[in-house]
């Protein structure tokens, strides 16, 4: 891929990204109910959460608020067409995501403050933070192809919220949720999401040979 400009999307690559849309979208609207949705329903196997919850609600409330914004923000800004027409809703919503992770990544760090699962949340927000970092600043220098792909990074470390709950409603994933296991988790989602990611930016070079 060209170091500077962005490639015009292939019809393949733009059916690819209609398709994984879907799979995330789904994937989140089922994380959704599952988790959330129970939550709030007090579901008995969530109940201890659930007023564990209830308690920290001064710090899940924004955080909640701008890990919502963060996640809705990767379709609209990874929306090739939405970009090209309307450039200052673009960046404009991309100032927006970067404030929303630096206080979702603190808040969170908060939340884990003095709980098993402070290493694995401290390490989640520090890669949520230096990928979002890097994005922005690359979008200062105007260095788009390295831009987008911090932002994918960036939105793949978002994206774990989701990824870290899909396997919730199991018990026995669940009844060790708190332990030292939750730590080695959340740490190993995100090493996973970013390695991932990597492989699939890098495709083509890892699948054709240079002519
Ligand atoms: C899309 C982004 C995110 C959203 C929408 C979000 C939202 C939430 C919600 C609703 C909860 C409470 C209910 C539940 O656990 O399901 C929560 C808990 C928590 N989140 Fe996030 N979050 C996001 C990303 C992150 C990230 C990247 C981190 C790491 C920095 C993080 C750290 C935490 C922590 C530590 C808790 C408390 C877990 C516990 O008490 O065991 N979150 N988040």
């Amino acid at each position: 891929m060209a170091s500077s400009t962005l490639v015009t999307p292939s019809p393949s690559r733009s059916i690819f990204k209609t398709v994984l849309w879907i799979f995330l979208g789904l994937t989140a609207l089922f994380v959704f109910i599952t988790s959330e949705v129970l939550l709030v329903t007090d579901y008995p196997m969530y109940h201890a959460y659930r007023l564990q919850v209830i308690a920290d609600r001064h710090l899940l409330i924004p955080h909640t608020f701008c890990g919502v914004i963060a996640l809705l923000a990767g379709p609209l800004q990874f929306s090739s067409r939405l970009r090209q027409r309307h450039l200052k809703f673009h960046r404009v919503l991309g100032r927006i995501y970067v404030v929303c992770v630096f206080i979702g990544a603190f808040t969170g760090i908060a939340l884990a403050a003095g709980r098993p699962g402070l290493p694995g949340t401290s390490m989640q927000a520090a890669a949520w933070i230096v990928c979002t970092t890097a994005a922005f600043v690359t979008a200062r220098n105007r260095q788009i192809v390295q831009h987008r792909q911090w932002m994918v990074r960036s939105y793949a470390v978002t994206f774990t919220f989701v990824s870290s709950r899909v396997l919730n409603l199991w018990p026995r994933y669940w009844s060790h949720l708190g332990d030292t296991f939750s730590a080695v988790g959340v740490i190993a989602f995100t090493l996973a999401s970013l390695l991932i990611v990597d492989l699939g930016l890098n495709w083509r070079q890892l699948t054709s040979r240079r002519a």
